[in-house]
């Protein structure tokens, strides 16, 4: 898929096909995550995918209100940052994974796969993160779920471009 293409077609989806993702299939997702920029080549970003027993204990530690929610997905990767504890170089590397993170929701997208950035609640809980080893060394970025798409998603409306874009002289 052409690169301007991917980028105004990618959708968050939440509505997903039962297959998982074949691992070879999310290796390259993940390798290609490696090439989003980096200030000092950092490599801030660290990718858990989510086997059976880990997504039980994320279920469990979500509560059985939120717990259906986490089973929308066939697959789920818990994309986080590394913190290092230097205030500039933590916000880059911030900006760096959230890079890494779009980088596999629009690659996923070009294999013709779903997608869908969530920030889940559980994830900022200490059970949460302790169900799938988030250690203080790291801050939760996007729990990535993918998938085969069910349907087509609408695009939402978007501020036009000169609406957050200045020229200064
Ligand atoms: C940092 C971040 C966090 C997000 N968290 C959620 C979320 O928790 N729940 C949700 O429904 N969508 C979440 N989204 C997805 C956005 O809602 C979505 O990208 C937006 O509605 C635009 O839709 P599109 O991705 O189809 O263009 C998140 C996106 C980003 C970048």
């Amino acid at each position: 898929m052409e690169v301007e293409t991917a980028i105004r077609s990618r959708r968050t989806h939440k509505a997903f096909r039962p297959l998982p993702l074949p691992r070879d299939q999310v290796d390259q997702l993940l390798e290609l995550a490696r090439w989003a920029p980096n200030h000092n080549l950092t490599n801030p970003w660290r990718f858990r995918v989510l086997g059976p027993r880990a997504l039980e204990r994320l279920k469990l530690a979500a509560g059985p209100e939120s717990a259906p929610k986490l089973d929308r997905a066939p697959t789920l990767v818990v994309c986080s940052c590394v913190v290092s504890g230097d205030p500039v170089q933590d916000e880059e590397d911030l900006h760096a994974t959230a890079c890494a993170a779009y980088i596999v929701l629009l690659a996923a997208h070009g294999r013709g796969l779903a997608g869908y950035w969530r920030t889940p609640e559980v994830l900022r809980t200490d059970a949460g993160r302790a169900a799938v080893g988030l250690g203080e060394g790291e801050r939760f970025v996007s729990l990535i779920h993918l998938g085969e798409p069910v349907q087509e998603r609408p695009a939402p409306a978007r501020a036009p471009a000169p609406e957050t874009a200045t020229y200064l002289d």
